[in-house]
C-alpha cells in the first residue's frame, strides 16, 4: 500500500493533491520549482522564468460558490467574480488552514521521475530533483504530477506566411502583464479564446486601434446573468443536465443558439461560429460594447504578413501595425518522465478518466489537473486527488492496465479511420465528469434518497447550482459542514453586493421574479410527479399490491 506521495507542482491542483493525501492519511512530499504557492495564480511583473501566469488585470471567469475547494468556502464577503491577487489570498488561506506549507519544498525542480525496477511488484518511482543547483534523489510509493495545462505556449509562427518579414513587435501572451507600453499603437491580437478577449479589450483602452482576428468565433458568454446572478450558478444545475441528456442534440444546440443570439447577435458582432468549426464558448463582459463602440474591430484569419501589414482571409489589408500578440494557447508536456510513458500522457484518450495513464501496471502515477471543463477547473482537480489518493491506498480499484490500453489503442485507431470523432480535447460537460468521478469514490450524492431524507437539500441539490460543497454530501471525506455550506450558497454570493441597504425598500416585480427563478423547476417537478403518479396508479391497477411492495 502507498505511503509516501511525491506531489509535483504547488498551484491549484498540487495544493488540492497535498491535503487530499492527509485526508487519506499518506505523506504528500510536494516539489514547486518556483518559490511561492499558487502556480500561474502567483502574479509577477515579469514572465522571465518562462512559467505561464496570470496578467494584472486577470478576473475569474467562474464564481466563487462554484470554484472553491469542497470544504473550504470563500468568506462571505469575497466578490463572486475575483481579480487574480484576491483568488490567490484564498489559496494561501486554504494553505493556512489545512497547515500545508510545511509539505512544499520551494525552489525545487522535478527532474525526472522513473520507474524502480521493481515498480511490477512495489509500483514505487525513483525522483530526481533539483534544489538551487543541488541534486537529489528519493524514492515514493506515489506520484501525483500537478503540472499544469499551460506549460508552454503555442506559437504557430509557421501557419502564418511573411511573418517574419514583420517589422513590428510579435508576443506571445504569456509575456502579456499590463497595457503598459502599447499606448497609442496599432495592435493585432490573433486569437478568440478567453485571453485573446481579455486583452483585446484592456488594450482598446489605450491602444490606438486593436483587431481581434478569428478562424472560429466564439459564444461569448457574460459573468452576471438574468436578475444579475452570476452565471455559472444558473447554468451548472443537475436538473438542466438531466434535459440537456434527454433532449435531442439538435433541440439542445437551437436552443442554445437561441438564448445566445438573444443577449447578443454574434453574426452581426463579427463573433458568430463559422461553418464546419466546433463551437467554443469565451467569458468577456466588455468585447460587445468594445466592438459597439468600434474601439475593438473582428477580423478573419490572417492570410499572410508584411513588413508592415496584415492581409486576412477575406481580402482586406490593416496597414501600419505595431504589435501582434498571439493570444494562441498553451501546449503541455511532462519533461521529467520516461518514455513511453511521457507520450503517452499528452494523449487524452490513454489517460483512464483523464487521470491515470492506461501503460501502467501498477496505478501509483496520477495526472491531476490536465482537463478542460466547462465549470471550474479547481473543483474538478479537487475530486480527481480525492479519487486518486484512494486508488493508491487500494480503497478504491480501476480496471487493468491491459484492458485500459486496448480499449485507447482501439478508441484511436477509430479516430484514425474516421470512424470516431477525437473529442478528447473537447470541454467535458462539469456535472458529468465530476459525477463519474464522484461515483469512483462514492461520494456521488443520491438525489431520489435525499429528496426522502432531506427534501429542503434535496431541492436545493436537484434544481439549485451543482457547487463543490453536494461533493462532500456523504461517502469517503464527508464534511459536516456541507449541508450548511449549500442552504447558505446564495447568502455568500449576495453578502459582498448588499453594501447599501435601502430599508424601507419594496421589493419590485417580486411575484414575477420567483416565477422566473423557480417557474422551471415547479414546472419539471410538476411533470416528473404527473409520470410518476400515472405511471404508479397504472401499476397499481395492473399488479396486486404485493408485487410492488
Ligand atoms: C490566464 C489563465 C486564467 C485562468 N482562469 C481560470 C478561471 O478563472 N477559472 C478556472 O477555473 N480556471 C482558470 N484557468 C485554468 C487554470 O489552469 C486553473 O485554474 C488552475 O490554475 C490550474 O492549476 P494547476 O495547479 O493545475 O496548474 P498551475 O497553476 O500551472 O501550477 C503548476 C505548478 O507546477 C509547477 N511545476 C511545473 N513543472 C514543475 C517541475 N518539473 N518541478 C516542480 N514544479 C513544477 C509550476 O511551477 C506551477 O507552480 C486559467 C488559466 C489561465 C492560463
Ligand atoms: N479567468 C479568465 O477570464 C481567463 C482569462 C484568460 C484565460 N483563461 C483560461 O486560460 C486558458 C487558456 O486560454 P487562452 O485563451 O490563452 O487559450 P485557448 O483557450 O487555447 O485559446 C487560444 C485561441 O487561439 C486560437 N488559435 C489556436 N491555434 C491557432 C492557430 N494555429 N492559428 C490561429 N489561431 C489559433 C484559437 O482561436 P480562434 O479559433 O478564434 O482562432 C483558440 O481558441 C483557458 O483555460 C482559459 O479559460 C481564463
Amino acid at each position: 500500500m502507498a505511503r509516501r506521495v511525491a506531489v509535483i507542482g504547488a498551484g491549484v491542483s498540487g495544493l488540492s493533491s497535498i491535503k487530499c493525501c492527509l485526508d487519506e492519511d499518506l505523506e504528500p512530499t510536494c516539489f514547486e520549482r518556483s518559490n511561492d504557492i499558487g502556480g500561474l495564480w502567483k502574479f509577477t511583473e515579469t514572465s522571465k522564468d518562462g512559467m505561464t501566469r496570470v496578467y494584472r488585470s486577470l478576473v475569474t471567469n467562474v464564481c466563487k460558490e462554484m470554484s472553491c475547494y469542497s470544504d473550504f468556502p470563500f468568506q462571505e464577503d469575497y466578490p463572486n467574480y475575483m481579480n487574480q491577487g484576491k483568488f490567490w489570498d484564498y489559496l494561501q488561506e486554504f494553505v493556512e488552514h489545512f497547515d500545508l506549507l510545511k509539505y512544499i519544498r520551494f525552489r525545487t525542480t522535478v527532474c525526472s521521475v522513473t520507474k524502480r525496477p521493481d515498480f511490477s511488484e512495489t509500483g514505487q518511482w525513483d525522483v530526481v530533483t533539483e534544489t538551487e543547483g543541488k541534486r537529489d534523489r528519493g524514492v515514493f510509493d506515489a506520484v501525483m504530477v500537478c503540472t499544469g495545462h499551460f506549460l508552454n505556449p503555442h506559437l504557430p509562427l509557421e501557419s502564418f506566411p511573411g511573418i517574419h518579414k514583420f517589422k513590428g513587435q510579435i508576443l506571445h501572451s504569456q509575456e502579456y502583464k499590463s497595457p503598459e507600453g502599447f499606448q497609442g499603437k496599432r495592435v493585432l491580437v490573433i486569437g478568440l479564446g478567453n485571453t485573446g478577449g481579455d486583452v483585446a479589450v484592456e488594450l482598446s483602452r489605450t491602444a490606438a486601434q486593436v483587431l481581434l482576428s478569428t478562424r472560429t468565433g466564439a459564444w461569448v458568454i457574460h459573468r452576471c446573468s438574468n436578475g444579475g446572478y452570476p452565471y455559472n450558478m444558473v447554468i451548472t444545475r443537475r436538473y438542466l443536465n438531466f434535459m440537456a441528456q434527454v433532449l435531442p442534440s439538435c433541440v439542445l444546440n437551437w436552443i442554445q443558439e437561441r438564448q445566445m443570439n438573444k443577449r447578443l447577435n454574434h453574426e452581426n458582432y463579427g463573433l458568430s461560429i463559422t461553418k464546419g468549426r466546433k463551437p467554443k464558448f469565451i467569458v468577456n463582459d466588455e468585447l460587445p460594447i468594445c466592438i459597439l463602440c468600434g474601439t475593438v474591430t473582428m477580423k478573419t484569419s490572417v492570410k499572410e504578413f508584411t513588413e508592415t501589414s496584415a492581409v486576412f482571409e477575406d481580402g482586406t489589408v490593416e496597414e501600419n501595425l505595431d504589435v501582434v500578440i498571439f493570444t494562441t494557447g498553451y501546449t503541455f508536456s511532462f519533461p521529467f518522465l520516461e518514455e513511453p510513458l511521457k507520450s503517452l500522457c499528452t494523449k487524452k484518450i490513454f489517460l483512464y478518466k483523464q487521470v491515470f495513464p492506461s501503460n501502467l501496471e501498477r496505478a501509483t502515477l496520477a495526472i491531476i489537473g490536465l482537463i478542460s471543463l466547462k465549470g471550474s477547473i479547481l473543483s474538478g482537480t479537487e475530486l480527481q486527488a480525492r479519487w486518486a489518493t484512494r486508488v493508491f491506498k487500494g480503497l478504491c480499484k480501476i480496471p487493468p492496465s491491459p484492458k485500459l490500453m486496448a480499449e485507447a489503442t482501439k478508441k484511436e485507431q477509430l479516430i484514425e479511420r474516421g470512424v470516431m470523432k477525437d473529442i478528447s480535447k473537447d470541454k467535458l460537460e462539469y456535472i458529468t465528469y465530476m459525477d463519474d468521478i464522484a461515483a469512483c469514490i462514492g461520494t456521488k450524492p443520491s438525489v431520489p434518497f435525499l429528496f426522502l431524507k432531506d427534501p429542503r437539500l434535496a431541492w436545493e441539490v436537484f434544481f439549485g447550482p451543482c457547487t463543490p460543497y453536494q461533493y462532500r454530501l456523504k461517502g469517503p471525506g464527508k464534511w459536516d459542514g456541507a449541508r450548511n455550506a449549500i442552504l447558505t450558497q446564495w447568502d455568500r454570493t449576495l453578502k459582498p453586493l448588499k453594501t447599501r441597504i435601502i430599508p424601507d425598500s419594496t421589493k419590485p416585480g417580486s411575484m414575477s421574479h420567483y416565477l422566473k427563478v423557480w417557474g422551471v423547476p415547479i414546472l419539471l417537478a410538476s411533470l416528473l410527479l404527473i409520470c410518476k403518479s400515472s405511471l404508479f396508479l397504472k401499476l397499481v391497477q395492473e399488479f396486486p399490491l404485493t408485487s410492488i411492495w
